[in-house]
Protein backbone atom coordinates (compact mmCIF):
# COMPACT_ATOMS: atom_id res chain seq x y z
CA UNK A 1 0.00 0.00 0.00
CA UNK A 2 1.53 3.31 -1.04
CA UNK A 3 -0.44 5.60 1.27
CA UNK A 4 -3.04 5.50 3.99
CA UNK A 5 -5.08 8.32 5.48
CA UNK A 6 -7.72 8.40 8.18
CA UNK A 7 -9.78 10.98 10.10
CA UNK A 8 -11.89 11.05 13.27
CA UNK A 9 -14.93 13.16 14.04
CA UNK A 10 -13.91 16.49 15.54
CA UNK A 11 -15.21 16.84 19.09
CA UNK A 12 -17.41 19.62 20.39
CA UNK A 13 -15.52 21.69 22.90
CA UNK A 14 -18.48 22.57 25.09
CA UNK A 15 -17.25 19.98 27.57
CA UNK A 16 -14.20 17.98 28.56
CA UNK A 17 -13.07 14.81 26.75
CA UNK A 18 -14.77 11.65 28.01
CA UNK A 19 -14.22 7.98 27.50
CA UNK A 20 -16.60 7.93 24.48
CA UNK A 21 -14.52 10.53 22.63
CA UNK A 22 -11.46 8.57 23.73
CA UNK A 23 -12.86 5.33 22.30
CA UNK A 24 -13.05 6.83 18.82
CA UNK A 25 -9.58 8.35 18.95
CA UNK A 26 -8.02 5.14 20.28
CA UNK A 27 -9.87 3.00 17.72
CA UNK A 28 -8.64 5.28 14.93
CA UNK A 29 -5.12 5.42 16.30
CA UNK A 30 -4.89 1.63 16.46
CA UNK A 31 -6.07 1.34 12.85
CA UNK A 32 -3.68 4.13 11.85
CA UNK A 33 -0.65 2.61 13.57
CA UNK A 34 -1.40 -0.74 11.95
CA UNK A 35 -1.69 0.66 8.43
CA UNK A 36 1.33 2.85 8.97
CA UNK A 37 3.32 -0.39 9.08
CA UNK A 38 1.80 -1.37 5.76
CA UNK A 39 2.22 1.86 3.79
CA UNK A 40 4.93 4.19 2.63
CA UNK A 41 3.15 7.38 3.70
CA UNK A 42 0.33 7.91 6.12
CA UNK A 43 -1.75 10.70 7.63
CA UNK A 44 -4.14 10.93 10.58
CA UNK A 45 -6.32 13.99 11.05
CA UNK A 46 -8.27 14.86 14.19
CA UNK A 47 -9.33 18.03 15.97
CA UNK A 48 -12.07 20.03 17.62
CA UNK A 49 -15.39 21.51 16.48
CA UNK A 50 -15.63 24.93 18.07
CA UNK A 51 -18.54 26.92 16.67
CA UNK A 52 -22.29 26.92 17.25
CA UNK A 53 -25.03 27.79 19.64
CA UNK A 54 -24.04 25.19 22.27
CA UNK A 55 -20.59 26.70 22.71
CA UNK A 56 -22.06 30.19 22.74
CA UNK A 57 -24.55 29.21 25.47
CA UNK A 58 -22.02 27.29 27.59
CA UNK A 59 -19.58 30.22 27.45
CA UNK A 60 -22.34 32.59 28.51
CA UNK A 61 -23.24 30.52 31.56
CA UNK A 62 -19.54 30.41 32.51
CA UNK A 63 -19.23 34.16 31.98
CA UNK A 64 -16.34 33.81 29.55
CA UNK A 65 -16.06 34.45 25.81
CA UNK A 66 -16.71 31.57 23.40
CA UNK A 67 -13.08 31.76 22.27
CA UNK A 68 -11.86 31.48 25.87
CA UNK A 69 -14.03 28.40 26.33
CA UNK A 70 -12.73 26.91 23.07
CA UNK A 71 -9.09 27.54 23.97
CA UNK A 72 -9.49 25.98 27.38
CA UNK A 73 -11.35 22.89 26.23
CA UNK A 74 -9.45 22.34 22.97
CA UNK A 75 -6.41 22.19 25.18
CA UNK A 76 -8.04 19.53 27.35
CA UNK A 77 -8.63 17.41 24.25
CA UNK A 78 -5.04 17.90 23.09
CA UNK A 79 -3.78 16.92 26.58
CA UNK A 80 -6.05 13.88 26.71
CA UNK A 81 -4.83 12.59 23.34
CA UNK A 82 -1.26 13.11 24.47
CA UNK A 83 -1.96 11.06 27.58
CA UNK A 84 -3.41 8.30 25.40
CA UNK A 85 -0.52 8.38 22.90
CA UNK A 86 -2.79 9.29 20.00
CA UNK A 87 -0.34 9.65 17.18
CA UNK A 88 -2.21 12.12 14.96
CA UNK A 89 -0.46 13.95 12.13
CA UNK A 90 -2.45 17.18 12.41
CA UNK A 91 -4.90 18.63 14.93
CA UNK A 92 -7.37 21.04 13.38
CA UNK A 93 -9.44 23.55 15.33
CA UNK A 94 -12.38 25.01 13.41
CA UNK A 95 -11.42 28.42 14.81
CA UNK A 96 -8.07 28.22 12.96
CA UNK A 97 -7.77 31.04 10.42
CA UNK A 98 -6.97 28.84 7.43
CA UNK A 99 -10.05 26.74 8.13
CA UNK A 100 -12.41 29.70 8.54
CA UNK A 101 -11.18 31.29 5.32
CA UNK A 102 -11.57 28.14 3.22
CA UNK A 103 -15.03 27.44 4.66
CA UNK A 104 -16.09 30.94 3.56
CA UNK A 105 -14.68 30.27 0.09
CA UNK A 106 -16.47 26.91 -0.11
CA UNK A 107 -19.76 28.62 0.77
CA UNK A 108 -19.23 31.33 -1.87
CA UNK A 109 -18.38 28.73 -4.50
CA UNK A 110 -21.61 26.83 -3.81
CA UNK A 111 -23.57 30.10 -3.94
CA UNK A 112 -22.02 30.97 -7.30
CA UNK A 113 -22.83 27.51 -8.56
CA UNK A 114 -26.47 27.92 -7.54
CA UNK A 115 -26.33 24.98 -5.12
CA UNK A 116 -26.97 27.36 -2.20
CA UNK A 117 -30.01 29.67 -2.27
CA UNK A 118 -31.86 31.94 0.21
CA UNK A 119 -35.19 30.81 1.67
CA UNK A 120 -37.55 31.72 4.52
CA UNK A 121 -38.13 28.81 6.85
CA UNK A 122 -39.79 27.82 10.11
CA UNK A 123 -38.66 24.60 11.72
CA UNK A 124 -37.85 22.67 14.89
CA UNK A 125 -34.21 23.17 15.82
CA UNK A 126 -32.38 20.85 18.23
CA UNK A 127 -29.31 22.62 19.56
CA UNK A 128 -27.92 19.26 20.73
CA UNK A 129 -27.91 17.91 17.17
CA UNK A 130 -27.29 21.38 15.74
CA UNK A 131 -29.91 20.67 13.08
CA UNK A 132 -33.59 21.02 12.19
CA UNK A 133 -35.73 17.98 12.97
CA UNK A 134 -38.95 16.86 11.30
CA UNK A 135 -42.04 16.09 13.46
CA UNK A 136 -41.63 12.40 12.57
CA UNK A 137 -38.09 12.37 13.99
CA UNK A 138 -39.34 13.26 17.49
CA UNK A 139 -40.27 10.79 20.22
CA UNK A 140 -43.76 10.41 21.72
CA UNK A 141 -43.28 13.41 24.01
CA UNK A 142 -42.14 15.58 21.12
CA UNK A 143 -38.49 15.45 22.25
CA UNK A 144 -35.34 14.91 20.22
CA UNK A 145 -34.72 11.15 20.60
CA UNK A 146 -30.95 11.64 21.08
CA UNK A 147 -30.95 14.61 23.46
CA UNK A 148 -34.31 14.07 25.17
CA UNK A 149 -35.13 17.79 24.86
CA UNK A 150 -37.89 19.70 23.06
CA UNK A 151 -36.50 21.39 19.94
CA UNK A 152 -37.01 25.16 19.61
CA UNK A 153 -39.31 26.61 16.95
CA UNK A 154 -36.99 28.71 14.80
CA UNK A 155 -38.19 31.01 12.03
CA UNK A 156 -35.49 32.56 9.90
CA UNK A 157 -34.49 33.55 6.43
CA UNK A 158 -31.55 31.25 5.80
CA UNK A 159 -29.41 29.91 3.03
CA UNK A 160 -30.34 26.43 1.86
CA UNK A 161 -28.24 23.79 0.17
CA UNK A 162 -29.77 21.78 -2.70
CA UNK A 163 -29.32 18.40 -1.08
CA UNK A 164 -32.13 16.90 -3.16
CA UNK A 165 -30.15 17.58 -6.35
CA UNK A 166 -27.61 14.97 -5.25
CA UNK A 167 -30.00 12.37 -3.84
CA UNK A 168 -29.88 9.92 -6.77
CA UNK A 169 -26.15 10.27 -7.20
CA UNK A 170 -25.58 9.44 -3.53
CA UNK A 171 -27.94 6.46 -3.66
CA UNK A 172 -26.09 5.12 -6.71
CA UNK A 173 -22.73 5.63 -5.07
CA UNK A 174 -23.76 3.72 -1.95
CA UNK A 175 -25.30 0.90 -3.98
CA UNK A 176 -22.31 0.60 -6.33
CA UNK A 177 -19.70 0.70 -3.57
CA UNK A 178 -20.49 -1.93 -0.95
CA UNK A 179 -17.53 -0.87 1.21
CA UNK A 180 -18.41 2.81 1.19
CA UNK A 181 -20.43 2.66 4.40
CA UNK A 182 -19.14 0.27 7.05
CA UNK A 183 -20.17 -1.87 8.81
CA UNK A 184 -22.28 -2.80 5.76
CA UNK A 185 -25.52 -3.12 7.79
CA UNK A 186 -25.44 0.67 8.27
CA UNK A 187 -25.75 1.32 4.50
CA UNK A 188 -29.43 0.37 4.47
CA UNK A 189 -30.08 2.80 7.30
CA UNK A 190 -28.61 5.61 5.19
CA UNK A 191 -30.55 4.54 2.09
CA UNK A 192 -33.75 4.71 4.14
CA UNK A 193 -32.89 8.21 5.35
CA UNK A 194 -32.19 9.28 1.79
CA UNK A 195 -35.78 8.41 0.82
CA UNK A 196 -37.13 11.46 2.63
CA UNK A 197 -34.41 14.06 2.38
CA UNK A 198 -35.11 17.71 1.76
CA UNK A 199 -32.83 20.65 1.06
CA UNK A 200 -31.04 21.70 4.26
CA UNK A 201 -30.56 25.03 5.91
CA UNK A 202 -26.86 25.90 5.84
CA UNK A 203 -26.75 29.22 7.67
CA UNK A 204 -28.23 30.86 10.76
CA UNK A 205 -29.12 34.49 11.29
CA UNK A 206 -26.38 36.19 13.28
CA UNK A 207 -29.07 37.60 15.54
CA UNK A 208 -29.72 34.00 16.70
CA UNK A 209 -26.23 32.50 16.53
CA UNK A 210 -23.26 34.78 16.83
CA UNK A 211 -20.51 32.26 17.32
CA UNK A 212 -19.80 30.98 13.83
CA UNK A 213 -18.06 31.71 10.55
CA UNK A 214 -19.68 34.64 8.74
CA UNK A 215 -20.99 34.24 5.22
CA UNK A 216 -18.50 36.38 3.30
CA UNK A 217 -21.03 37.99 0.98
CA UNK A 218 -23.69 38.39 3.69
CA UNK A 219 -22.25 39.03 7.19
CA UNK A 220 -25.74 38.98 8.72
CA UNK A 221 -25.55 35.18 8.51
CA UNK A 222 -23.17 32.60 9.96
CA UNK A 223 -22.39 29.30 8.27
CA UNK A 224 -24.20 26.25 9.66
CA UNK A 225 -21.99 24.41 12.11
CA UNK A 226 -22.10 21.08 10.24
CA UNK A 227 -20.90 22.63 6.94
CA UNK A 228 -18.14 24.29 8.92
CA UNK A 229 -17.27 21.09 10.80
CA UNK A 230 -17.43 18.63 7.90
CA UNK A 231 -15.15 20.82 5.79
CA UNK A 232 -12.35 20.18 8.31
CA UNK A 233 -11.63 16.93 6.49
CA UNK A 234 -10.30 18.85 3.50
CA UNK A 235 -9.21 22.16 5.05
CA UNK A 236 -7.15 20.17 7.56
CA UNK A 237 -5.23 18.69 4.64
CA UNK A 238 -4.70 22.10 3.07
CA UNK A 239 -7.49 22.22 0.48
CA UNK A 240 -7.96 25.69 -1.05
CA UNK A 241 -10.79 26.93 -3.24
CA UNK A 242 -9.11 29.86 -4.96
CA UNK A 243 -5.48 28.85 -4.97
CA UNK A 244 -3.45 25.70 -5.21
CA UNK A 245 -4.13 23.18 -2.44
CA UNK A 246 -1.27 22.07 -0.24
CA UNK A 247 0.77 18.89 -0.64
CA UNK A 248 -1.07 16.92 2.07
CA UNK A 249 -4.36 17.44 0.29
CA UNK A 250 -2.91 16.23 -3.00
CA UNK A 251 -1.27 13.32 -1.28
CA UNK A 252 -3.95 12.14 1.15
CA UNK A 253 -7.36 13.13 -0.23
CA UNK A 254 -9.54 11.15 -0.67
CA UNK A 255 -8.93 9.54 2.71
CA UNK A 256 -9.24 5.80 3.23
CA UNK A 257 -11.56 6.20 6.20
CA UNK A 258 -13.68 8.70 8.03
CA UNK A 259 -14.16 7.17 11.50
CA UNK A 260 -17.26 8.51 13.24
CA UNK A 261 -19.90 7.50 15.78
CA UNK A 262 -23.15 5.95 14.59
CA UNK A 263 -25.10 9.04 15.72
CA UNK A 264 -23.53 11.27 13.08
CA UNK A 265 -23.58 8.90 10.12
CA UNK A 266 -26.32 10.85 8.32
CA UNK A 267 -24.25 14.04 8.32
CA UNK A 268 -21.27 12.23 6.85
CA UNK A 269 -22.85 9.87 4.37
CA UNK A 270 -25.46 12.31 3.03
CA UNK A 271 -24.64 15.98 3.76
CA UNK A 272 -20.88 15.72 3.41
CA UNK A 273 -21.03 13.54 0.33
CA UNK A 274 -23.42 15.98 -1.37
CA UNK A 275 -21.13 18.91 -0.56
CA UNK A 276 -18.14 17.10 -2.03
CA UNK A 277 -20.18 16.28 -5.12
CA UNK A 278 -21.20 19.93 -5.41
CA UNK A 279 -17.54 20.95 -5.14
CA UNK A 280 -16.60 18.34 -7.77
CA UNK A 281 -14.19 16.72 -5.35
CA UNK A 282 -13.44 13.05 -4.89
CA UNK A 283 -15.34 11.16 -2.19
CA UNK A 284 -13.74 9.47 0.83
CA UNK A 285 -13.15 5.79 0.14
CA UNK A 286 -15.05 4.68 3.23
CA UNK A 287 -17.06 5.92 6.18
CA UNK A 288 -16.92 3.70 9.24
CA UNK A 289 -19.51 4.23 11.98
CA UNK A 290 -18.59 2.78 15.37
CA UNK A 291 -20.95 2.07 18.22
CA UNK A 292 -21.21 3.78 21.58
CA UNK A 293 -19.35 3.09 24.78
CA UNK A 294 -21.64 2.57 27.73
CA UNK A 295 -20.62 2.79 31.35
CA UNK A 296 -21.68 -0.23 33.42
CA UNK A 297 -24.20 -0.89 30.63
CA UNK A 298 -25.74 2.60 30.89
CA UNK A 299 -25.57 5.46 28.45
CA UNK A 300 -23.13 8.11 29.60
CA UNK A 301 -24.83 11.39 30.39
CA UNK A 302 -24.28 14.47 32.47
CA UNK A 303 -27.70 14.08 34.08
CA UNK A 304 -26.93 10.51 35.21
CA UNK A 305 -23.56 11.74 36.46
CA UNK A 306 -21.69 8.77 34.99
CA UNK A 307 -19.45 10.63 32.55
CA UNK A 308 -15.89 9.45 33.03
CA UNK A 309 -12.71 10.79 31.53
CA UNK A 310 -9.78 8.72 30.30
CA UNK A 311 -7.57 10.62 32.74
CA UNK A 312 -9.71 9.60 35.72
CA UNK A 313 -9.46 5.92 34.75
CA UNK A 314 -5.70 6.15 34.45
CA UNK A 315 -5.43 7.90 37.79
CA UNK A 316 -7.75 5.44 39.53
CA UNK A 317 -5.53 2.55 38.44
CA UNK A 318 -2.32 4.48 38.94
CA UNK A 319 -1.37 3.99 35.30
CA UNK A 320 1.51 5.99 33.89
CA UNK A 321 1.06 4.69 30.36
CA UNK A 322 -2.19 4.35 28.44
CA UNK A 323 -1.57 0.91 26.92
CA UNK A 324 -3.97 -1.03 29.13
CA UNK A 325 -6.80 1.44 28.58
CA UNK A 326 -6.13 1.55 24.84
CA UNK A 327 -6.15 -2.24 24.68
CA UNK A 328 -9.33 -2.55 26.69
CA UNK A 329 -11.23 0.12 24.78
CA UNK A 330 -10.39 -1.21 21.35
CA UNK A 331 -11.32 -4.75 22.28
CA UNK A 332 -14.59 -3.66 23.92
CA UNK A 333 -16.68 -3.82 20.73
CA UNK A 334 -16.86 -5.63 17.40
CA UNK A 335 -18.69 -4.99 14.13
CA UNK A 336 -19.54 -1.39 14.99
CA UNK A 337 -21.69 -2.47 17.95
CA UNK A 338 -21.86 -0.71 21.31
CA UNK A 339 -19.23 -1.61 23.90
CA UNK A 340 -19.13 -1.38 27.66
CA UNK A 341 -16.65 -0.03 30.19
CA UNK A 342 -16.62 -1.14 33.81
CA UNK A 343 -13.71 -1.01 36.27
CA UNK A 344 -14.01 -4.74 36.96
CA UNK A 345 -14.05 -5.79 33.30
CA UNK A 346 -11.11 -3.50 32.61
CA UNK A 347 -9.03 -4.94 35.41
CA UNK A 348 -9.91 -8.52 34.58
CA UNK A 349 -9.23 -8.24 30.84
CA UNK A 350 -5.89 -6.46 31.01
CA UNK A 351 -4.64 -8.60 33.89
CA UNK A 352 -5.50 -11.75 31.96
CA UNK A 353 -4.22 -10.76 28.52
CA UNK A 354 -1.43 -8.27 29.09
CA UNK A 355 -0.03 -9.28 32.48
CA UNK A 356 -0.64 -13.01 33.01
CA UNK A 357 -0.52 -14.10 29.42
CA UNK A 358 1.78 -11.86 27.41
CA UNK A 359 3.97 -10.07 29.95
CA UNK A 360 4.49 -13.10 32.13
CA UNK A 361 5.53 -15.36 29.27
CA UNK A 362 8.20 -12.96 28.08
CA UNK A 363 9.45 -12.43 31.62
CA UNK A 364 9.63 -16.13 32.43
CA UNK A 365 11.39 -16.97 29.18
CA UNK A 366 14.00 -14.22 29.48
CA UNK A 367 14.70 -15.23 33.08
CA UNK A 368 15.26 -18.83 31.98
CA UNK A 369 17.58 -17.65 29.22
CA UNK A 370 19.65 -15.81 31.82
CA UNK A 371 19.50 -18.65 34.33
CA UNK A 372 20.51 -21.44 31.93
CA UNK A 373 22.55 -19.59 29.30
CA UNK A 374 23.66 -16.33 30.88
CA UNK A 375 21.26 -14.50 28.52
CA UNK A 376 22.94 -15.79 25.41
CA UNK A 377 21.34 -17.20 22.28
CA UNK A 378 23.62 -19.81 20.78
CA UNK A 379 23.63 -20.60 17.05
CA UNK A 380 22.28 -24.10 17.67
CA UNK A 381 19.17 -22.73 19.41
CA UNK A 382 17.94 -20.97 16.30
CA UNK A 383 15.00 -22.81 14.79
CA UNK A 384 11.66 -22.26 13.10
CA UNK A 385 9.29 -23.97 15.49
CA UNK A 386 5.89 -22.26 15.97
CA UNK A 387 6.47 -20.51 12.65
CA UNK A 388 3.23 -21.77 11.09
CA UNK A 389 1.09 -20.60 14.00
CA UNK A 390 2.83 -17.23 13.85
CA UNK A 391 2.32 -16.89 10.12
CA UNK A 392 -1.37 -17.75 10.45
CA UNK A 393 -1.73 -15.08 13.12
CA UNK A 394 0.01 -12.46 10.99
CA UNK A 395 -2.33 -13.27 8.09
CA UNK A 396 -5.43 -13.14 10.31
CA UNK A 397 -4.37 -9.83 11.81
CA UNK A 398 -3.99 -8.35 8.33
CA UNK A 399 -7.37 -9.68 7.30
CA UNK A 400 -9.13 -8.38 10.42
CA UNK A 401 -7.64 -4.92 10.01
CA UNK A 402 -8.77 -4.90 6.38
CA UNK A 403 -12.24 -5.62 7.79
CA UNK A 404 -11.88 -2.91 10.47
CA UNK A 405 -11.98 -5.44 13.27
CA UNK A 406 -9.05 -4.58 15.56
CA UNK A 407 -10.80 -6.36 18.45
CA UNK A 408 -10.82 -9.66 16.55
CA UNK A 409 -7.22 -9.11 15.46
CA UNK A 410 -6.26 -8.63 19.12
CA UNK A 411 -7.97 -11.92 20.03
CA UNK A 412 -5.81 -13.66 17.42
CA UNK A 413 -2.63 -12.17 18.87
CA UNK A 414 -3.59 -13.29 22.37
CA UNK A 415 -4.49 -16.76 21.06
CA UNK A 416 -0.97 -16.99 19.63
CA UNK A 417 0.47 -16.10 23.03
CA UNK A 418 -1.83 -18.74 24.56
CA UNK A 419 -0.43 -21.37 22.25
CA UNK A 420 3.10 -20.26 23.13
CA UNK A 421 2.26 -20.62 26.83
CA UNK A 422 0.94 -24.10 26.14
CA UNK A 423 4.09 -24.92 24.15
CA UNK A 424 6.39 -23.86 26.97
CA UNK A 425 4.39 -25.83 29.52
CA UNK A 426 4.41 -28.95 27.31
CA UNK A 427 8.12 -28.69 26.54
CA UNK A 428 9.00 -27.79 30.14
CA UNK A 429 12.42 -26.21 29.46
CA UNK A 430 13.15 -26.25 33.22
CA UNK A 431 12.87 -30.05 33.15
CA UNK A 432 15.02 -30.22 29.99
CA UNK A 433 17.68 -28.17 31.76
CA UNK A 434 17.48 -30.38 34.82
CA UNK A 435 18.03 -33.41 32.62
CA UNK A 436 20.95 -31.75 30.87
CA UNK A 437 19.19 -31.53 27.51
CA UNK A 438 20.54 -28.02 27.00
CA UNK A 439 20.19 -27.71 23.24
CA UNK A 440 16.52 -28.68 23.37
CA UNK A 441 16.03 -26.29 26.29
CA UNK A 442 17.72 -23.44 24.36
CA UNK A 443 15.68 -24.21 21.25
CA UNK A 444 12.46 -24.03 23.23
CA UNK A 445 13.35 -20.68 24.76
CA UNK A 446 14.37 -19.37 21.36
CA UNK A 447 11.07 -20.43 19.77
CA UNK A 448 9.18 -18.47 22.40
CA UNK A 449 11.38 -15.38 22.16
CA UNK A 450 11.16 -15.37 18.39
CA UNK A 451 7.38 -15.61 18.59
CA UNK A 452 7.27 -12.83 21.16
CA UNK A 453 9.30 -10.58 18.84
CA UNK A 454 6.51 -10.87 16.30
CA UNK A 455 3.90 -10.39 18.99
CA UNK A 456 5.63 -7.13 19.99
CA UNK A 457 5.19 -5.77 16.48
CA UNK A 458 1.62 -7.01 16.15
CA UNK A 459 0.60 -5.56 19.52
CA UNK A 460 2.30 -2.18 18.96
CA UNK A 461 -0.76 -0.44 17.46
CA UNK A 462 -2.70 -1.25 20.67
CA UNK A 463 0.05 -0.99 23.26
CA UNK A 464 2.89 1.12 21.89
CA UNK A 465 4.79 1.40 25.20
CA UNK A 466 4.54 -2.25 26.15
CA UNK A 467 5.58 -3.19 22.61
CA UNK A 468 8.62 -0.97 22.66
CA UNK A 469 9.58 -2.36 26.05
CA UNK A 470 9.29 -5.88 24.68
CA UNK A 471 11.28 -4.91 21.59
CA UNK A 472 14.01 -3.38 23.72
CA UNK A 473 14.46 -6.61 25.65
CA UNK A 474 14.42 -8.66 22.45
CA UNK A 475 16.70 -6.22 20.59
CA UNK A 476 14.39 -5.72 17.63
CA UNK A 477 12.98 -2.66 15.88
CA UNK A 478 9.35 -2.24 16.95
CA UNK A 479 8.60 0.08 14.04
CA UNK A 480 9.48 -2.34 11.30
CA UNK A 481 7.12 -2.68 8.35
CA UNK A 482 4.70 -5.58 8.10
CA UNK A 483 6.45 -6.94 5.06
CA UNK A 484 9.49 -7.62 7.26
CA UNK A 485 7.78 -9.40 10.17
CA UNK A 486 7.77 -12.89 8.78
CA UNK A 487 11.52 -12.84 8.20
CA UNK A 488 12.25 -11.30 11.57
CA UNK A 489 14.52 -13.49 13.70
CA UNK A 490 15.86 -12.71 17.16
CA UNK A 491 19.64 -12.61 16.73
CA UNK A 492 22.31 -15.01 17.88
CA UNK A 493 24.59 -13.77 20.69
CA UNK A 494 24.17 -12.12 24.08
CA UNK A 495 20.56 -10.94 24.31
CA UNK A 496 20.07 -9.73 27.84
CA UNK A 497 21.42 -9.54 31.40
CA UNK A 498 19.50 -10.17 34.62
CA UNK A 499 19.42 -6.42 35.33
CA UNK A 500 17.93 -5.60 31.93
CA UNK A 501 14.91 -7.86 32.41
CA UNK A 502 11.80 -6.16 33.68
CA UNK A 503 8.06 -6.87 33.47
CA UNK A 504 6.42 -5.08 30.56
CA UNK A 505 3.08 -4.81 32.32
CA UNK A 506 2.23 -5.06 36.00
CA UNK A 507 -1.08 -6.54 37.09
CA UNK A 508 -3.53 -3.88 38.14
CA UNK A 509 -3.92 -3.95 41.91
CA UNK A 510 -1.26 -6.61 42.31
CA UNK A 511 1.24 -6.64 45.15
CA UNK A 512 3.99 -5.53 42.77
CA UNK A 513 1.75 -2.65 41.87
CA UNK A 514 1.52 -1.81 45.56
CA UNK A 515 5.32 -1.91 45.87
CA UNK A 516 5.62 0.27 42.85
CA UNK A 517 3.29 2.81 44.40
CA UNK A 518 5.45 2.79 47.54
CA UNK A 519 8.63 3.26 45.51
CA UNK A 520 7.19 6.35 43.86
N1 LIG B 1 -18.73 17.85 16.46
C1 LIG B 1 -19.48 16.75 16.03
C2 LIG B 1 -18.72 15.96 14.97
C3 LIG B 1 -18.32 16.74 13.76
S1 LIG B 1 -17.39 15.74 12.66
C4 LIG B 1 -17.21 16.67 11.30
C5 LIG B 1 -19.78 15.83 17.20
N2 LIG B 1 -19.04 16.02 18.31
S2 LIG B 1 -19.19 15.16 19.66
O1 LIG B 1 -18.20 15.71 20.56
O2 LIG B 1 -20.53 15.15 20.10
O3 LIG B 1 -18.80 13.69 19.30
C6 LIG B 1 -17.55 13.42 18.71
C7 LIG B 1 -17.44 11.94 18.38
O4 LIG B 1 -17.45 11.21 19.60
C8 LIG B 1 -18.61 11.44 17.53
O5 LIG B 1 -18.16 10.57 16.51
C9 LIG B 1 -19.47 10.70 18.52
O6 LIG B 1 -20.20 9.64 17.96
C10 LIG B 1 -18.39 10.16 19.46
N3 LIG B 1 -18.95 9.82 20.77
C11 LIG B 1 -19.54 10.65 21.67
N4 LIG B 1 -19.96 9.90 22.74
C12 LIG B 1 -19.65 8.60 22.53
C13 LIG B 1 -19.72 7.42 23.27
N5 LIG B 1 -20.28 7.37 24.45
N6 LIG B 1 -19.15 6.31 22.75
C14 LIG B 1 -18.46 6.32 21.56
N7 LIG B 1 -18.38 7.40 20.83
C15 LIG B 1 -19.07 8.52 21.21
O7 LIG B 1 -20.62 14.97 17.06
Amino acid sequence: MEKFSITTAIDYVNGEPHIGHAYEKIFTDVIFRHFKKRSEKSFFLTGTDEHGIKIQKTAKTLNITPKELCDKNANSFIEAWKLLDINYSHFIRTTDDYHEKTVQDIFEKLLEKGDIYKHKYTGLYCSGCECFLAEKDLDEEGNCPIHGKKPEVVSEENYFFKLTKYKDKIINHIKNNPNFIQPSYRAQEVLNQLENIEDISVSRAKTNVEWGIEVKSDPSQVIYVWIDALSNYITGLGYKVNSESEENYKEFWPVNYHIIGKDILKFHSIYWIAILMALDLELPKSIYAHGWIMIDKNKMSKSTGNVISPKSVMEAFNLEKPDALRYFMVTAAVNGKDGNYSDDDFKEKVNADLANNMGNLLNRTLNMLVKYFDGEIKAEFINNELINETKETIDSVLKYFDEMEPALAANKIIELVDSANKFVNDKAPWALAKNGDMVECGKTLYSILNLMAKVAILIEPYCPNIASDMAKQLKIDVNMKYSEIEDLMVKEGKLITKEEIHPVFLRLDSEIMGDKKKQN
